[in-house]
């Protein structure tokens, strides 16, 4: 079988698709597949028409790649690919937009209102504390969390080289615990907390880098809270009519006098796939060496 593994690609997400995608090659490489690595440009679309493969191993990562994009492209080509189709990925893209999906679903979200980024550089957009972000980036490109004392809103945001979009969603921030649950076809993973190194939020430097955070894997939750993880994870996924592999990201307040609020904060149809990603570790955690989940993965592909 012949496999393209789409990788880089034009978002602000290519150095981890990079990784993501060479990781996924060579462990593909491992299981016997023919694999064609291609760094996504502007010929693209030329090239998988080209190649023909058997399928397409999607290992991008935000814009052009998550977004029902490239998806489009693999669909008119009749090449199956790994991950959700176009209306799930641009759904799950646009973090406003699923969050309504998802609270029409039952699935508890963060209250927030969407508003541009030279508003939300202008004045406060929630009481604070609040969490202003892009409204389809990922990997934490362009987040901010406002304290209770901080006195103005990010200047940042007014910069002229600003690329993150023009749209920002801001979110009451929810003080607690970070916990992450993927799905693997039809069924949730174990949970993942993530523990940023340092006491500090789970930002790029702490997804990426070497000793930024701690896994605890399974998480150390009450059973009947797990198991709420892995419900909302699922229903998450089924919601936004995902495809293949997902996974929910979550903020739970267990604080004494908390709220006890578990809300999910977005679903990535494209996960990261790096070897040291949570969605590897989840799957290795199942028995499933990362060699083995890719293959399931191009296995399940369609179009
Ligand atoms: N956006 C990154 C790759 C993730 O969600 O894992
Ligand atoms: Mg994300």
């Amino acid at each position: 079988k012949h496999v393209v593994v789409l990788m880089g690609g034009l978002s602000a997400e290519r150095e981890v698709s990079l990784r993501s995608g060479e990781a996924c090659a060579r462990a593909l490489e491992g299981e016997g597949f023919r694999v064609t690595r291609l760094d996504v440009g502007l010929d693209a679309p030329q090239r998988l028409a080209e190649l023909k493969p058997d399928a397409a191993f999607n290992a991008l990562h935000g814009r052009f790649g998550e977004d029902g994009a490239m998806q489009g492209v693999l669909e008119f080509l009749r090449i199956p690919y790994t991950h959700s189709g176009v209306l799930a990925s641009a759904a799950a893209m646009h973090k406003q937009i699923a969050k309504t999906i998802l609270a029409a679903a039952g699935v508890p979200v963060p209250a927030g209102r969407v508003l541009t980024r030279l508003e939300a550089a202008r004045e406060h957009a929630l009481p604070r504390p609040y969490v202003l972000k892009p409204v389809a980036e990922g990997s934490s490109f362009g987040v901010f969390i406002i304290r209770e004392d901080q006195e103005h809103p990010p200047q940042e945001l007014s910069r002229a080289d600003w690329s993150h979009g023009e749209t920002m969603l801001a979110e009451r921030f929810i003080p607690g615990r970070e916990l992450t649950c993927a799905v693997m076809g039809d069924r949730a993973t174990d949970v993942i907390e993530i523990v940023a190194a340092g006491g500090g939020w789970y930002d790029y430097e702490a997804k990426y880098a070497a000793g930024g955070s701690k896994h605890i894997l399974p998480a150390d939750l009450k059973p009947n809270v797990y198991q709420n993880v892995q419900e909302l994870a699922l229903e998450a996924h089924r919601a936004l009519g995902c495809r293949g592999v997902s996974r929910a990201d979550f903020r739970y307040d267990d604080r004494p006098n908390g709220s006890g609020e578990l809300v999910v904060l977005e679903v990535n149809t494209q996960p990261g796939m790096t070897e040291t990603s949570l969605v590897p570790e989840m799957a290795a955690y199942l028995g499933l060496s990362f060699g083995e989940l890719v293959k399931w993965m191009v296995e399940d592909a369609s179009c």
